[in-house]
């Protein structure tokens, strides 16, 4: 799929991966022979232009072979003020379109990048990759199972989450406080969201174990689509 000249893409990559431990930040860690942000980089090659996140103390890390596309910024103390500053270097720059993807989720596939780009070019302010859900939904309280959820109607959200850059850029700035992403800020701003095709393999790094899943998918047969 041709990428439009005026779409962009954020990677966003400042934060420090608490969760997953280990000694450097988790999109530093090598997963056979590429770091993952540098996996999550390349996953958008053909797209004209790359905004990349970083933490202002992960800058002097360097990433391999950066291509003229590739811009960095340092990104802030919250997922949304990293994603905010990065969009904001993208203002008056003749981008349209804006694809904001985790620099954890460094198995992205082309078919889920496509089905974003689609939609944006199809007309949607928003469009997003969505998993539904298909194991039972519980409530728990104190280790025991105190109740069950209605599922129906609900999606696993993942990125990359698409916007036109002036309707994603003023939803930031209405609501400086943030949000869990970008489609939550999107919503609170009125637009609508088209959802898109998920993948499962398109998992956000965030455990210690994760990085064993992620190598036994990178490991599987190639999905032929
Ligand atoms: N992120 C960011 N800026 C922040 C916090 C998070 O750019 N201040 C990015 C992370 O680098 C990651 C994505 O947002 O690519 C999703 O966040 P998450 O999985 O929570 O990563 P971390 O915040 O790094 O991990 P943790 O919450 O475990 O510390
Ligand atoms: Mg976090």
């Amino acid at each position: 799929m041709k990428i439009p000249d005026t779409y962009a893409v954020i990677v966003t990559a400042a934060g420090r991966g608490t969760r997953a431990g280990g000694d450097i930040p988790k999109q530093w860690r090598v997963l056979d022979g590429r770091s993952v942000i540098q996996r999550s980089i390349e996953a958008f090659a053909g797209f004209p232009r790359i905004v990349v996140t970083l933490s202002p103390e992960d800058m002097g890390r360097g990433l391999d072979q950066l291509s003229g596309q590739v811009v960095l910024v340092a990104g802030g103390d919250t997922r949304s003020a990293s994603i905010r500053a990065a969009l904001e270097t993208l203002e008056g720059s003749g981008v349209t379109h804006v694809l904001i993807h985790d620099g954890a989720r460094p198995l992205v596939s082309p078919h889920v990048i496509h089905g974003v780009v689609a939609a944006l070019k199809a007309g949607a302010d928003a469009a997003a990759p969505g998993l539904s859900v298909t194991d039972a939904l519980w409530r728990a309280e104190g280790g025991h199972v105190t109740g069950t959820a209605n599922r129906e109607g609900l999606l696993r959200a993942q990125t990359p989450q698409g916007f036109r850059l002036d309707a994603i850029l003023a939803a930031h700035r209405a609501f400086p406080e943030g949000a869990a992403d970008d489609v939550e800020l999107a919503l609170r701003a009125g637009l609508t969201v088209t959802a898109t095709p998920g993948d499962e393999d398109n998992l956000k790094l965030t455990w210690p174990q994760d990085f064993a899943r992620a190598e036994r998918i990178m490991g599987a047969p190639m999905d032929i689509r």
